[in-house]
């Protein structure tokens, strides 16, 4: 099973080396917040995503802050749903122009051939990820919408027809007391659906009441997870994925089978001890407020309108964020799928 490729961390710890100054090549993009759904373990939950109190940043703020990018290399593109933006394809064509590697996450409901067509035809997309999180009922159900399950099918399955060979796509489903139980069924269902990767993804939520981000109820569900149910389910995924040809499977974070109960019991839990993108890469948010990290909203060191992204990257405030951070993360971390061993 391809938990971890040997060569997965190597962008992220050179910064760990002697000699070497941080070097911004990394932008999580939450273009932005508005949201055709509301599912039930988002971050955003209960139509946050919708209430837009500040302006999001326009088309032409858009294109002016990526022009303003260096050394950037990959940028995630997200949200909300990224695909309601206006003139997100525009935004795309710009991203591919400038050499950026994306990766884009969707919830697949967004759909037009038109739309697919030009995704599948760019050359710089590094992956595209389509959410799904279980069977018809369960996905509907954590989705919030009755339709989201066969429009979601339906771009799975346009995008495994029509993709060009080696065009990188993965489904990503995201663990929750809501679907646990479904993990298998669903990976069942993708290989007969001839999906190439599915990512499996453990609920992140907030530990404490500092930040703003997960702060939600799923967080207590959690407790009400069988965790032998949920432990069988992981371990037949493993057995499955050595004899599969045809599909390929990634957890994260890496939670091993003998860290299960530990994980899911225990907040206060340190699974790992480094985070991925902090040395490399900096949140930006649909208003153009830029973050060190995509969940801990503060510090925020300013906007994309007014200050250039270079520059905030090895400011005063952002080298002690990740000095504070070096070696001993948040407690937030302890329930993130950004950490790394
Ligand atoms: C926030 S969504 C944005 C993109 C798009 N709207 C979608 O649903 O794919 C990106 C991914 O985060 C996942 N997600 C939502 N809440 C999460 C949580 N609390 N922990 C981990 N992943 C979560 C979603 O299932 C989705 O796969
Ligand atoms: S579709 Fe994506 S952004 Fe929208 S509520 Fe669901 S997980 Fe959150
Ligand atoms: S591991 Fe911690 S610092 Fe890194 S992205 Fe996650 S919450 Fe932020």
């Amino acid at each position: 099973m391809n938990l971890r490729k040997p060569f997965d961390n190597i962008r992220h710890n050179r910064f760990t080396y002697k000699g070497l100054e941080p070097r911004l090549d990394y932008i999580f993009f939450e273009i932005t917040h508005r949201c055709n759904l509301n599912c039930q373990m988002c971050w955003f939950g209960d139509g946050v995503l919708n209430k837009n109190e500040k302006p999001e940043l326009n088309y032409d703020e858009i294109i002016s802050f990526i022009d303003t990018l260096k050394d950037v290399k990959y940028m995630t593109i997200t949200g909300g749903e990224p695909l309601l933006k206006p003139r997100i394809l525009d935004i795309m064509h710009h991203v591919e122009k400038k050499g950026i590697k994306v990766s884009l996450a969707t919830n697949g409901t967004v759909f037009s051939k038109k739309l697919y067509d030009s995704i599948l035809a760019m050359k710089n997309i590094n992956m595209l990820n389509i959410s799904l999180d279980g069977p018809k009922e369960i996905h509907n159900m954590i989705r919030r919408k009755d339709y989201a399950y066969d429009q979601t099918i339906q771009a799975i399955n346009y995008v495994v027809k029509n993709k060009p060979d080696n065009f990188p796509m993965q489904v990503n489903f995201t663990i929750s007391a809501l679907n646990y139980k479904y993990i298998m069924e669903t990976y069942n269902l993708l290989c007969s659906l001839n999906v190439p990767q599915v990512q499996y993804i453990h609920l992140s939520y907030n530990t404490t009441n500092e930040n703003n981000y997960t702060d939600f109820k799923q967080a207590d569900s959690l407790r009400d997870i069988d965790l032998k149910v949920l432990s069988k389910e992981l371990d037949c995924l493993f057995y499955e994925n050595i004899f599969s040809k045809n599909i390929n499977v990634k957890i994260i974070p890496h939670v091993g089978s003998d860290e299960i109960i530990k994980y899911y019991t225990n907040p206060d839990y340190v699974l790992a001890n480094k985070c991925g993108p902090l040395s490399s890469g900096l949140k930006v948010n649909a208003f153009g407020e830029i973050f060190p990290c995509r969940n801990i909203e503060k510090p925020m060191l300013g906007n994309v309108k007014d200050i250039n992204v270079n520059d905030v990257f090895n400011s005063q405030e952002i080298v002690s964020f990740r000095k504070n951070m070096n070696g001993k993360l948040q407690q937030i971390c302890n329930k993130c799928c950004a950490v790394r061993r």
